[in-house]
């Protein structure tokens, strides 16, 4: 079986069987800064200013899914990972499914397998922001009852420059638990 080393998707596995959910480990971190900077990068290379891309490059990235990684549950299948959802409190911070995982419902597994985790520890609510020209996800958190709260802006460090003020939406859920 060859695998596709940029997003550890083995081809030939077929995309239906359900993906697996489990605790990313420090030995996830290479596969997931590939899967989250290829899925970040897809979903904002057409939205975001240059510099603020050319910042999170590789490096970057994997400091990120070190910083992340407690917090982060990740969909596998046939040990390849495809899709990572990471929970800070009462945030869905990041939520993130490799190119051939899209549309096959491994993001809804991630993004329920958060409003657990996050019901689990208390909140009432659930939130996440997404940048407001993402329609995909905005359409995504719609279906799954998540509520768009209007516009925000958020300010994204960029090294060697002012920070980018970045529009996006805030979105929230009732978990009806807490
Ligand atoms: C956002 C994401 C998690 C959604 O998961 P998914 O498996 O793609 O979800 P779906 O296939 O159900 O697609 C969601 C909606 O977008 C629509 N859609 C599908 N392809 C699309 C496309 N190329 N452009 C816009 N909308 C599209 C689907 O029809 C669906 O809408 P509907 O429910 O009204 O029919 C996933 O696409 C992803 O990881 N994208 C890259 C990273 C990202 O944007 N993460 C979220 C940041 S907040």
């Amino acid at each position: 079986m060859s695998l596709d080393t940029r997003a550890g998707v083995p081809q030939g596995v077929p995309v239906t069987a359900g993906p697996v959910l489990r605790p990313a480990t420090p030995a996830d971190l290479a596969h997931l800064a590939v899967l989250l900077h290829d899925a970040w990068h897809d979903a904002h290379r057409d939205h975001l200013p240059p510099a603020l891309l050319a910042a999170r490059g590789p490096a970057y990235v994997e400091g990120w899914v070190r910083e992340l990684l407690p917090g982060t549950v990740v969909a596998e299948r046939a040990g390849a990972l495809l899709g990572l959802v990471a929970v800070r409190d009462d945030e869905v911070h990041q939520l993130m499914v490799a190119a051939p995982a899209r549309g096959t419902g491994v993001a809804d597994t991630l993004l329920a397998a958060a409003e657990d985790r996050i019901a689990a520890a208390g909140h009432a609510t659930a939130w996440l922001t997404v940048l407001a020209p993402n329609d995909r996800a905005r359409r995504f958190y719609a279906r799954r009852g998540w509520l768009d709260r209007g516009p925000e802006q958020v300010a994204a460090v960029v090294p060697g420059s002012a920070p980018a003020l970045l529009a996006v939406h805030r979105y929230e859920k009732s978990l009806g638990r807490g």
